[in-house]
């Protein structure tokens, strides 16, 4: 509550004060004791002969054919020695399958060629803790072991996706260095092309979002009133004209939104080719889902207005955070796939410990050393994000004329 009272503002402002410099320097050192000696992250796990075949789809045997004649990438034996290869490696091993074996080089190579969109995806729902951060990420890394060329962008000023990829909004970031900087109005903003920064996981980069997304959320009513204009539109279209100019670097951009209905998430939607919307099942959710949609309905009639609209290649519904044996959940999710039949994602994210844990750690499954968490654990939930993975990306494919 706010008090007329200015000590007791006051009090309030320096508590909370008192409090952000105690959390931020124990966040600082959770980091260095992480991430020792470098405090940067790295991309540590290696993959085994096993994890190849499947990534790659070849046979362990020829994978294990090459390595007895000392063809390609060579991998390393560790202690218990088994092979394992680095992630340079695994790209590498793309580029030398793709020449032995001309049938598949399209699936060992399997960026973007010619009259393929470019793919924009969003996930959305302005209900908080839906999964939209563990989704956006978990696809991105998913496609950069795949071999696509990925491009993630945080719009959310809690930056939990930036803090993910191991950069700290307080620490790591310097003013105008997020996506702020790109579709900002003054005259201090900057190209996206300036913002991207490269990270640890291979075939990844990230455009890191901080508190400065905020501002978009305020400059923007007055930009609206105002008459000048740039050449990057008005704000619904601002990120959509922004990523014009690195389309050619990319195969896949992911737009993580905030848990609001504001003007950035808007310009996500737009700049979207497709959405997902992750949902929890429980009644709750669902509920504050439906009015997710109808805000985005009347919205969308708003910028129809300004000559917009919204078109998407594909709008699904992922159900997350699912527990199989939970008889109410169920419930809720036979409800979602009975009113939205094959808008929802066949697949679903379920529920576990390996993603909490990994979370911990600021992993993805997909980085995750066997051992990290229960692998019985790690098993189950790999499989279940590969599903729901591998379903997104076959819709995208089929958005480039693939077959399936
Ligand atoms: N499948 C899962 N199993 C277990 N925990 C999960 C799962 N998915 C997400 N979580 C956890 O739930 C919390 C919320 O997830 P996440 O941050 O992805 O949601 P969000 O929709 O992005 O939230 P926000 O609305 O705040 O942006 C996180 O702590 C995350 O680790
Ligand atoms: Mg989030």
């Amino acid at each position: 509550m706010l008090h007329s009272a200015s000590h007791n503002v006051r009090d309030t402002a320096s508590k909370i004060e008192g409090y952000t410099a105690k959390l931020s320097a124990e966040l600082h050192d959770m980091r260095e004791t992480a991430y020792f000696p470098t405090a940067r992250k790295t991309f540590a796990r290696t993959f085994s002969t096993t994890d190849l075949a499947r990534l790659l789809k070849v046979p362990e045997s020829t994978l294990r054919q090459l390595t007895i004649e000392g063809k390609g990438p060579q991998p390393e034996r560790a202690e218990n020695n088994r092979r394992t290869y680095t992630v340079e490696q695994v790209k590498e091993l793309r580029t030398f399958l793709a020449a032995l074996r001309p049938d598949e080089a399209e699936e060992l190579l399997p960026q973007r060629r010619n009259g393929e969109k470019l793919q924009v995806i969003a996930t959305a729902n302005f209900k908080g803790g839906s999964s939209k951060t563990t989704t956006s990420i978990h696809l991105a890394h998913f496609l950069g072991l795949q071999g696509y060329r990925v491009l993630c962008i945080d719009l959310d000023p809690q930056a939990s996706m930036t803090a993910l990829f191991g950069i700290q909004p307080e620490f790591d970031l310097g003013e105008n260095e997020t996506a702020y900087a790109a579709i900002r109005y003054d005259n201090e903003r900057r190209s996206l092309a300036d913002v991207i920064r490269p990270t640890y996981f291979p075939g990844v980069d990230l455009v890191p979002g901080n508190l400065e997304l905020m501002d978009f959320e305020f400059d923007t009513p007055s930009y609206l009133t105002s008459r000048n204009r740039d050449d990057l539109g008005l704000f619904f279209e601002r990120m959509s004209n922004a990523l014009s100019h690195v389309e050619n670097r990319y195969d896949i951009v992911i737009l993580d939104t905030p848990p609001s209905l504001g003007y950035s998430t808007l310009a996500a939607l737009y700049a979207a080719t497709s959405l997902i919307i992750t949902v929890h099942p429980a009644m709750l959710d669902v509920a504050s889902c439906n009015q997710f949609l109808i805000m985005i309905s009347d919205l969308s009639e708003v910028l129809g207005q300004f000559g917009a609209r919204f078109e998407h290649d594909f709008f699904r519904f992922l159900l997350t955070r699912v527990n199989p044996n939970d008889g109410p959940q169920k419930y809720m999710s036979g409800v979602m796939r009975r009113l939205f039949g094959d808008d929802v994602l066949v697949a679903e994210a379920l529920e576990s410990t390996a993603i909490a844990g990994a979370a911990v750690a600021k992993k993805t499954l997909y980085e995750l050393e066997a051992g990290e968490v229960g692998r019985e654990a790690l098993k189950r939930a790999i499989e279940s994000a590969d599903r729901v993975n591998f379903e997104i990306l076959g819709l995208v494919q089929k958005v480039w004329g693939r077959s399936a």
